[in-house]
């Protein structure tokens, strides 16, 4: 009976010290596993005599039984506690700022070309688009651009197998919106065109903006008037250009416009006033209508509006 009694203390005070479930774990197998101590005492009752043994045996399954009971109080107790451990590991701390709902933004392109329309717009320009599958007439030769003329070269144009091309420049929606309307009018064009090139400051596609002027007396004055005007309010600044003779087959004469930025001239844009070859083509009478036309490249003018040094982030997944 003392042994019994010593167990039940012994086991007792194990269990309600255990701290955590593997260690109350151990303490089981430690009395009542198959090698445990109170096993090991149920199994000695052999020894003992007849009338001993039914006393003993109701003695040592009731220290069993309590020590049993008492094993699963404290299981209990040690497993809510783990529960509220993990539970509290859990819980959401509401005043954490949220994750922020990161909304998209234009494209800097888009906002420019968006703007830029709204200027020419104001200008009384309309804007029109084209397609940029084209075929070599109005890529070139509407645009006064005969075949083998050197002028070819100086875009590396994309062809496909059927002699089909994708535009080199938005120049070929002149042609189209030429071919149906007759002047007075004023619009722009602006899309993509596509060329042979790739390096810091040429990507495979980019985009233009066009534009064209017919009426009975435009001339080379409007064109630069008209594009001081139109450049001064996309840079929101007071702007010194200068014109510089270039050459284009389908203005006559042509000329390249630089900007002044900084200590640099820089070209953004070709024009010059529309070749009577280009409005003849077009049905329209070249000795009644005058006109003007140009061309400039949308990245260009956002590059130095953004003062964005590499083109090709223009086209890449960029985090800001
Ligand atoms: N199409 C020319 C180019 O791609 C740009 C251009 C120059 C357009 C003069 C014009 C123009 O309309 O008159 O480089």
């Amino acid at each position: 009976m003392d042994a019994v009694t010593e167990i039940i203390k012994q086991a007792q005070h194990a269990i309600n010290s255990a701290q955590d479930l593997q260690a109350l774990e151990n303490f089981r197998v430690q009395y009542l596993g198959k090698k445990g101590e109170i096993t090991a005492l149920l199994k000695n009752l052999g020894t003992l005599s007849a009338d001993e043994r039914p006393r003993a045996g109701q003695l040592i399954n009731d220290a069993k039984n309590l020590v049993e009971t008492e094993l699963q109080n404290r299981r209990t107790i040690l497993e809510t506690e783990q529960l509220n451990q993990e539970l509290a590991g859990e819980t959401i701390d509401v005043t954490l700022p949220g994750i922020q709902n990161k909304l998209g933004s234009l494209h800097p392109l888009t906002r420019s070309l968006q703007r830029l329309i709204k200027i020419f717009n104001s200008l009384g320009f309309q804007t029109i688009e084209g397609p940029e599958v084209e075929t070599e007439y109005y890529n070139f030769t509407a645009l006064n651009t005969p075949e083998h003329h050197p002028a070819r070269a100086m875009h590396d144009t994309f062809y496909f197998a059927d002699g089909r091309l994708l535009r080199s420049h938005t120049s070929p929606v002149q042609i189209h919106y030429m071919e149906n309307h007759q002047p007075p009018f004023r619009l722009i064009a602006p899309g993509r065109v596509y060329r042979r090139d790739s390096d810091m400051t040429h990507t495979p596609m980019f985009n233009q903006i066009e534009g064209l002027l017919l009426s009975k007396n435009s001339s080379f004055a409007d064109l630069k008037g008209l594009l001081h005007t139109v450049l001064e309010q996309f840079f929101e600044k007071e702007l010194t250009i200068r014109m510089r003779p270039s050459y284009f087959p389908f203005t006559e004469p042509s000329a390249e416009v630089d900007v002044a930025w900084g200590d640099k001239w820089l070209e953004i844009l070709g024009c010059g006033m529309v070749h009577p070859n280009v409005l003849q083509a077009c049905n329209i009478d070249s000795e009644k209508y005058t006109g003007f036309a140009f061309g400039m490249g949308l990245e260009r003018l956002v590059m130095l509006r953004y003062g964005i040094p590499d083109l090709r982030l223009l086209f890449e997944k960029v985090a800001i």
